[in-house]
């Protein structure tokens, strides 16, 4: 596994997983042995397609499903034997709705803040519902309200007693664009305010814009982990699109040492190329087209995005098996 050298290696990781591995009543495997450090005060995507076992991950670091083997700290404990301190450091907003029927907003976000013993603060809370744009629906029912504003309920009840460590479980899966652009605000603000964020999400490029590292989860197992950038370096691949003056039937001879695509039209020659790589051989084929008698059009470059990154690894993953 791809892992990035840890800069600030002095600071002790504010969750440590190690050999950690869940299988389900009934046999399945969820869990294939991670091993994991989290970083104080970084925002951690975690990719992965449905059924990868994020959920089973981020529940059982916040004590809802236990582990098969392997261990888990938070802030230096043990999720099993200091399970009460572990969890009071935690904020869950869970992938699915979870929220009493009958309550009014503000009171079952009192209740979450009292439940970890935290002193009542309706200053903080207030604020915490403005952020959520939730201050008018404060004496609400929750059942009155729609799907979206209950997620921003989760939120809330999630951040009540002011938790180091918020997990989201796919946040953003079918909320619209004004509760996504609310969430990042206040994740930019609990960025700076040194809570460590980590969310799964599907949408890919969610990930690209907000997260400092980006872990990518199949089958049980991480696949890779590391800084945001450094993973679109090392993985990422350029591509040249060289749009020919006179569409050609067939590669030319000249041209087939290289990898090449042609167009259907053939009109377009793609050719993809290591970014990183010291040589991109991008002069040469040039060459090597002027000396097959091409006319160049038109010259265009672009850059795999993360999302070209997790399809590649997960199905080379499921290549493999
Ligand atoms: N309570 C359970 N009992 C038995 N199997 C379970 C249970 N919860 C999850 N699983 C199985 O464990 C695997 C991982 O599920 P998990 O919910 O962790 O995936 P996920 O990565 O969160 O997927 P998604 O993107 O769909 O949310 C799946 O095969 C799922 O069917
Ligand atoms: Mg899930």
């Amino acid at each position: 596994m791809k892992q990035s050298n840890d800069s600030d290696m002095g600071k002790p990781p504010i969750i440590s997983i190690r050999g950690l591995t869940k299988t389900y009543k009934g046999g399945h495997q969820a869990l294939k042995g991670i091993d994991l450090e989290i970083r104080e005060g970084e925002i951690l995507a975690l990719l992965g397609p449905n059924g990868a076992g994020k959920t089973t991950l981020i529940s059982t670091i916040c004590g809802l499903v236990t582990p098969t083997s392997g261990t888990v700290s938070v802030g230096g404990k043990d999720i099993i034997k200091d399970y009460r301190a572990t969890r009071s450091l935690i904020g869950l907003v869970p992938q699915e709705l979870t929220l009493g029927a009958f309550d009014v907003v503000i009171d079952t976000i009192r209740f979450s803040r009292g439940l970890f013993g935290m002193k009542p603060d309706e200053r903080y809370l207030d604020s915490l519902l403005a952020d959520l744009s939730l201050l008018d629906k404060k004496q609400s029912m929750v059942s009155r309200l729609s799907g979206g504003m209950k997620r921003r309920v989760l939120i809330a009840k999630a951040l009540a007693h002011q938790p180091r460590v918020l997990f989201l479980d796919e946040p953003t899966a079918g909320v619209d664009v004004e509760l996504r652009k609310d969430m990042w605000k206040l994740v930019e603000k609990l960025r700076q305010e040194g809570v460590t964020i980590i969310l799964t999400t599907h949408y890919i490029e969610e990930a690209e814009e907000i997260a400092d590292r980006v872990g990518v989860i199949s089958d049980g197992r991480l696949l890779v982990i590391d800084e945001k950038d450094n993973l679109m370096n090392s993985l990422g691949q350029k591509q040249l699109m060289v749009d020919l003056k006179t569409p050609i039937s067939a590669l030319p001879d000249s041209l087939k040492d290289f990898d090449l695509l042609l167009s259907d039209d053939g009109q377009r020659l793609t050719y993809t190329f290591d970014a990183k790589g010291e040589r991109t051989g991008i002069t040469a084929l040039l060459h090597a087209v002027s000396e097959a008698g091409l006319g160049l059009k038109d010259l265009n470059t672009s850059q795999s995005s993360l999302e070209d990154i997790f399809v590649n690894l997960v199905h080379n993953e499921g290549r493999q098996k």
